[in-house]
């Protein structure tokens, strides 16, 4: 069975493509903070017959992110697919940002997924296998937003790491790609957008006139991780309600 890693599966996107992947047949490592439970996922009855592995990653730490590769390795027998898509958020005037905010953000969003795209990709060489890479962009690293600059230049930078290390190693048959969701009423989204104001503010950008769901994201991703995108590599493919068609 093919095997994909979800980093940040326990909640929202992660967890609804860590069980996309397990309805496709793949066997899921489910990574996320040590202390953050993935067992609802790891028992969900639609992941029923499948091997759902827990990993702890720290995507702060470099030295959690090559263990959470060398577990799932251990756990499963390989790893094929790298979902990078754990995330934090951190919305705000510019003007107001901080060095220390840069960092907390920065190290995450960009800086994590950006090594354990190196640590995914050095263990698939050194193994002599193909593998696939899907990270999680944003509308927000495509489109200008007031009070988002942060997050939006995290995640600018998830698009340009997807093209650098798409050519960087396609001859090595590894594929890169990114999915750019617009707003996704996942748990911490909801809470963030309790202001109906702004909700609404939010979904008046959408000409589907409708958020995009977690399934919504997760069938995109388990697409460019599978076979069925053998020939995409390079590439960010917004999941947007049509707010790029703009
Ligand atoms: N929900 C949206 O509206 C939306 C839109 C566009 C892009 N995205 C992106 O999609 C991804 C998932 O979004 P969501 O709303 O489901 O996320 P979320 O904020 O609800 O969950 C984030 C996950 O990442 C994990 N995480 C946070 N810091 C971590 C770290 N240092 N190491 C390892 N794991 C860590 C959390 O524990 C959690 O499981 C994020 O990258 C987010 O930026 C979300």
């Amino acid at each position: 069975m093919p095997v994909a890693l979800v980093t940040g599966a326990s909640t929202g996107i992660g967890r609804a493509t860590a069980l996309e992947f397990a309805r496709q047949g793949w066997d899921v490592a489910l990574a996320d903070l040590p202390g953050v439970s993935v067992a609802e996922v790891a028992n969900h009855p639609d992941a029923a017959g499948r091997r759902m592995l827990p990993v702890e990653l720290d995507l702060n730490l470099e030295a959690s992110i090559a263990a959470s590769i060398t577990s799932a390795v251990a756990g499963l027998g390989g790893v094929d697919a790298l979902i990078n898509n754990a995330g934090t958020t951190g919305r705000g005037a510019a003007t107001e940002i901080t060095w220390a905010d840069w960092d907390r953000l920065m190290n995450v969003n960009l800086k994590g997924h950006y090594f354990m795209s190196t640590a995914f990709a050095r263990w698939c060489i050194g193994a002599g296998r193909q593998g696939a890479i899907v990270s999680t962009a944003s509308t927000h690293g495509l489109t200008g937003i007031a009070q988002q600059s942060l997050y939006g230049i995290s995640k600018g930078g998830i698009v340009q790491m997807t093209r650098m290390l798409a050519v960087e190693w396609a001859r090595d048959g590894i594929r890169v790609n990114a999915v750019a969701p617009a707003t996704v009423l996942t748990p911490s989204r909801d809470k963030a957008l309790a202001d109906p104001a702004r909700r609404q503010m939010m979904l008046d950008r959408l000409p589907q006139g409708r958020f995009p769901t977690a399934e919504d994201i997760a069938d995109a991703m388990v697409f460019l991780a599978g076979p069925k995108a053998k020939a995409i590599t390079g590439h960010i493919l917004p999941v947007d309600a049509g707010l790029l068609a703009v």
